[in-house]
């Protein structure tokens, strides 16, 4: 069943029903283009199909060699960046509260990241942290030859096999990387290392659901059927040439390019949750790098309410009318804390003692959105009942989707990057790399 629901409540002043029927035809050509692989980029449609056609044999093992990892690391270090490190981080991270950090009755690995980043200071923390704690590491990089992951990864390799000698480490390493070429796949080739392929057909940004996802969030403990499942619920829905209104991925991208057409320039994917952040990261990594070229493109941007609404609630509220939104909302919560009565009532809170913290939170969401309505920012809605691995599966296929049929109407390539290379060359050069 689908949990997920794009909502057009705050949007009538914005977007009405007879600009939906103007653009659905575009919108529909734009799906009919994905789905028929006849557009640009179309060597990178293999996630479309690809919940369908995940193996069973390959879910099966990467929960054993996950149930493995868990049994001897404490830490598992998932090496990697951009769209080879989001996804697991996005989902687990929406999964586990960022406290769970100081839990002492873990029963599976902590996660932690590393090539995502070339801070010194980062990797001298991390070092000293890997000294004192038993771990194991994957390294994904589908080029196999990306900078970040690759200083990284010749970092902790030196590390583990001097904390576990050279035989240990390669049992506690794994790479994730193409099936036949790079210096990555080189490598573990000659050390032997299990491997595991990312598809050729799937680029990074939309390859949660390969093992570059699926393996780290099974280390962490969670249910990669139910993520598999939920995106292959999304996929059977959102794939179908039906009704605009009825197939969510259409709808919103439907929404986006008629408010950019409109000069909202900027889209800020608003969650009223923090464990939800990193699904804004992703979600901004996807659009950003599939939609921002050819001097074209929402700006994706992202901020937590409530803790965001006393730093960017004014700019949102009163700045340039450049800003649309697209709100997470999620209805319900899966703990309860209570809101104590207090005789004294001294902060004057008893008011809101027989409410739920999620009530409240709810009642910030529909106060803000207003407010904003009001400022001439239009807010979309996502609404989806809970955040479990079945939605999140869900939402992670209909953002892709709903990216690839944007990026169509856009007349861009949603699923080339050419503009990241620039920095590299330059990077390269000045650090004297031969042939720059
Ligand atoms: O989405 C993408 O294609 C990029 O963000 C890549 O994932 C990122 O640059 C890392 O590339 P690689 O996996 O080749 O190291």
């Amino acid at each position: 069943m689908i949990q997920i629901k794009v909502d057009r409540k705050y949007l009538d002043r914005f977007v009405s029903t007879e600009e939906i029927d103007t653009i659905a035809g575009e919108v529909i050509d734009a799906q009919k283009t994905l789905n028929t692989g006849s557009g640009k980029g179309n060597d990178f449609l293999g996630w479309v199909t690809l919940p369908n056609e995940i193996d069973n044999d390959l879910i099966a093992r990467i929960k054993h060699d996950a149930d493995l990892i868990a049994q001897k690391a404490k830490v598992y270090v998932v090496i990697g960046i951009g769209g080879s490190y989001l996804g697991a981080r996005a989902v687990i991270e929406a999964l586990q509260s960022e406290l769970s950090v100081l839990e002492t009755n873990r029963t599976r690995p902590y996660i932690i990241y590393a090539g995502h980043t070339l801070s010194e200071d980062y990797y001298a923390k991390l070092i000293e942290i890997l000294d004192k704690t038993d771990y194991a590491l994957t390294v994904i990089s589908k080029s196999g030859t990306t900078t970040e992951p690759a200083v990284a990864f010749r970092i902790l390799k030196n590390h583990l096999e001097k904390k576990y000698g050279i035989e240990e480490a390669r049992t506690r390493i794994i790479a994730i990387t193409d099936q036949k070429k790079g210096a990555l796949h080189d490598i573990a080739h000659k050390e032997g290392y299990q491997m595991y392929v990312i598809p050729d057909n799937v680029g990074g940004r939309y390859s949660v659901l390969t093992p570059v996802g699926l393996l780290p969030i099974a280390v962490a403990g969670y249910d990669i059927e139910a993520l598999v499942k939920g995106a292959q619920e999304m996929q059977s829905v959102v794939t179908q040439e039906i009704s605009i209104y009825d197939n969510p991925a259409l709808l919103y991208a439907a929404i986006r390019n008629i408010l950019y057409r409109k000069g909202k320039n900027i889209e800020m994917m608003v969650a009223y949750e923090p464990t939800l952040r990193f699904v804004a990261e992703w979600w901004k990594q996807l659009y950003g790098e599939s939609e921002g070229k050819d001097g074209k493109g929402i700006l994706p941007h992202s901020v937590t309410f409530t803790t965001d609404l006393h730093s960017m609630g004014q700019y949102i509220q009163d700045g340039e009318r450049i800003i649309m939104e697209t709100v997470l909302k999620v209805n319900t919560s899966n703990s309860y804390v209570n809101i104590p009565y207090d005789e004294a009532d001294g902060d004057g809170l008893n008011y809101l003692q027989q409410k739920t913290l999620t009530e409240i939170n709810h009642c910030a969401l529909e106060g803000t959105a207003i407010a904003h309505v009001d400022g001439g920012v239009p807010v979309t809605t996502i609404e989806m009942d809970n955040i479990n691995e079945n939605v999140i599966g869900q939402l992670f296929y209909m953002m892709e989707y709903a990216c690839g049929v944007s990026g169509y109407m856009l007349k861009v390539n949603p699923f080339d990057q050419p503009g990241v290379e620039a920095y590299k060359r330059n990077m390269f050069h000045l650090l004297g790399k031969k042939g720059y």
